[in-house]
């Protein structure tokens, strides 16, 4: 199967996956050959693209870094702020992460709402997690970090709907209350005896910035928590590479440059470097380009080198790009 944007989608092409809507409920069934019809109904979703099978992607499967049993029992938990069983949720992605470290760099969960708030923080939780298990945490500080991932954005419920949701670019006044966003968490959370010191921690501290410029306080260098930082790269990458009511989603290749661009700036250079190491930033059955002009397909990612991955030309040979002098331009 291969990861197809919304725009590219053709009739004759098969979906290798269900479209559901917010509700779980199932639109148009894996399997089904697109029409017109159902390339118009999936517009109307806040998606950027889906899965479908071909010859082309034949032999490449996608397995799920977390089920999706599992991501909406944590998305049901985040909804209805229960806190018991969000740690029972983070326990059983790190369960999950952990029991399948050798081949963790080549699963991930099938992207479609993107626009979904709380899937966004299940996500940021996975990468968070992955990019701690390759740091070597071990499974106490991998909690305290999962579940500060899922809770980083809570104290967006405090921003007026309204701001949230805008199409279109933010006001100076809209944008500074966004900028609040990380004090109202902590103080949500700060009326809840149940709350762990470090979650308070990640949700005030997940947008300060390694050099400063970040808020709410400008914090730098060592005075950030780390699990802060951690959440931070994630949530950044992945807000990046998602379709929002205000832009469209990044490909991947300008999703990696933003945030090399931050190494340094934004992030902590040694979460940067663990995090290309570390988090599968290409999404198997992704198409690519590459510097020669030729388009391939993700096939294979290479933990510890997640930048050179594995790929599927359309002749249907493989090359490693850690061995080739060939790279991903876009
Ligand atoms: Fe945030």
């Amino acid at each position: 199967m291969r990861y197809v944007g919304l725009e590219e989608l053709t009739d004759d092409m098969i979906l290798a996956q269900n479209i559901k809507d917010q509700y779980g409920r199932v639109l148009i069934m894996k399997g089904a050959r697109l029409s017109p019809h159902k390339r118009e109904k999936l517009k109307n979703f806040e998606i950027a693209g889906v899965y479908i099978d071909d010859s082309w992607s034949a032999d490449i499967f996608i397995e799920p870094a977390v089920e999706e049993k599992l991501i909406d029992k944590s998305i049901n938990a985040l909804k209805e702020m229960n806190m018991d069983e969000i740690e029972n949720c983070a326990c059983e992605i790190i369960d999950k992460l952990m029991g399948a470290e050798d081949y963790i760099h080549d699963m991930e969960s099938i992207k479609a709402y993107d626009e979904n708030t709380f899937e966004h923080c299940i996500h940021v939780a996975i990468s968070s997690v992955t990019l701690g298990i390759g740091l070597g945490y071990n499974f106490y500080r991998l909690k305290n970090l999962a579940i500060g991932a899922m809770l980083h954005d809570v104290g967006k419920k405090m921003v007026p709907i309204e701001i949230i949701s805008k199409k279109g670019k933010l006001t100076d006044e809209e944008m500074e209350e966004v900028r609040k966003h990380p004090v109202y968490g902590y103080s949500i959370l700060s009326s809840n005896i149940n709350v762990y010191s470090s979650t308070r921690g990640i949700v005030y501290q997940h947008h300060e910035n390694w050099d400063g410029s970040g808020y709410p306080r400008g914090l730098k260098e060592e005075a950030i928590y780390e699990l802060a930082m951690v959440t931070h790269i994630c949530d950044v990458y992945d807000a990046l590479i998602s379709k929002r009511s205000y832009k469209e989603a990044f490909k991947i290749r300008s999703a990696i440059d933003i945030v090399l661009e931050g190494d340094n700036t934004m992030f902590n250079p040694d979460i940067t470097k663990a995090f290309f190491k570390y988090v599968p930033i290409y999404h198997k059955g992704t198409e690519v380009e590459l510097s020669n002009g030729e388009n391939a397909l993700i096939f294979k990612n290479n933990r510890g080198d997640m930048l050179n991955p594995v790929v599927k030309l359309k002749s249907g040979s493989l090359i490693d790009l850690r061995r080739s002098d060939l790279g991903i331009i876009s």
